[in-house]
């Protein structure tokens, strides 16, 4: 299995995809702060992945604490919590992780646990999620293969595989999943600028898998999409309103226009924590603007004249109208989405 993320005693433990493809080093986080950093940095990516992070390294900020009681230490995990949130606005994945690992502290807190207790819970809570998570991709993906032709090209955009979660993968779970099932699929990768996600990552975690892919430029689909060489699309998400809007990797929209325009299912895959009924809709999804140098800049060398001016937004918001079926661990939805994502919430 591709080892995103691992706890270890000293740490986490993620492999850089900042290096992949062309070198598979690791980085140890010791500290919270360092998972924060970690994540801030794109050393670990993804929605899901993201949060789980997270819930480590809250642990990590518990277990190194100099607190000697569970009342001196709450206002250290606040501050660990507030860290932690403050890495990366979009990925409601990460909001949900540490809301959880909240809601357990104010528990323990309230029923006199101890603080060696403390600790272990909010690990024991972070290695749920992490298992939680490879599980939710699994049942996601074989839910998913339905809706796949048995034979086909089928485009996706970013990385939403075992790179993004703790294994297996959402948009790339679907697609794994149907390959297990039998289907003869080929995958087609953009490229995803400016980072690089698809380029580099979901080629090097699918040829792994020894999965048919061929890596497009992110102006290329259209044209594919035109030659029938496409006959659906799966994507993962940061984010989906309680209307269905979804945030995902800049470019996603495009993608999604072009779907429908060509009449090709348009689908989104994600587990039920980048749900977001709180937000009613994708106007209200903060978007992550990144540094100017991503898109100036590639491999040390500068690509744009000095001084241009830069828009570098890290995601956007696919209208839900677009959206074929929204895929998750509880099933399939299909639109109207409002309708279809609150009785979803009740069955639970
Ligand atoms: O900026 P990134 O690489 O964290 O963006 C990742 C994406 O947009 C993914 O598609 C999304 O998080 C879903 S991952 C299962």
């Amino acid at each position: 299995m591709i080892p995103t993320l691992a706890w270890t005693p000293e740490g986490v433990r993620f492999i850089d995809q900042t290096k992949l493809p062309l070198e598979e080093s690791f980085v140890l986080a010791a500290t919270y702060e360092q998972v924060a950093e970690a994540i801030v940095a794109m050393v670990v990516r993804g929605a899901p992945a993201i949060g789980v992070s997270a819930a480590y390294g809250i642990a990590l900020g518990a277990l190194h604490t100099k607190a000697a009681t569970p009342l001196e230490f709450a206002p250290e995990f606040d501050r660990i919590c507030a860290r932690l949130a403050a890495t990366r606005p979009t990925a409601v994945n990460l909001f949900w992780a540490i809301d959880r690992i909240k809601r357990l502290f104010a528990n323990l807190l309230a029923s006199g646990a101890t603080l060696v207790q403390i600790q272990q819970r909010i690990l024991a809570e972070a290695d749920a999620m992490y298992n939680e998570d490879i599980a939710a991709c699994k049942t996601m993906g074989a839910f998913g293969a339905e809706l796949l032709p048995q034979e086909g090209g089928v485009l996706t955009h970013c990385n939403a595989g075992a790179l993004a979660t703790c294994g297996y993968g959402t948009a790339l779970g679907v697609i794994r999943s149907a390959v297990e099932q039998g289907k003869r699929i080929h995958v087609f990768a953009d490229e995803t600028r400016p980072f690089l996600q698809g380029a580099r990552l979901t080629a090097w975690e699918l040829m792994a898998s020894n999965i048919p892919t061929t890596v497009i430029c992110d102006n290329t689909a259209a044209s594919l999409m035109r030659q029938g060489r496409i006959q659906a699309v799966v994507v993962g998400a940061d984010r989906i309103a309680a209307n269905g809007d979804t945030a995902n990797k800049i470019g996603t929209y495009n993608v999604a226009i072009l779907a429908k325009e060509h009449a090709i299912p348009f689908y989104v895959a994600a587990p039920w924590s980048t749900i977001d009924l709180a937000t009613a809709t994708g106007d209200s999804i903060p978007i992550e603007e990144r540094s100017p140098l991503e898109v100036t800049h590639h491999g040390g060398k500068q690509l744009t004249p000095n001084g241009v001016g830069i828009c570098n937004p890290a995601f956007d918001v696919t209208p839900a109208k677009y959206v074929t079926a929204i895929i998750t661990e509880r099933g399939v939805l299909r639109a109207p989405y409002a309708e279809s994502l609150r009785e979803m919430q009740l069955v639970g």
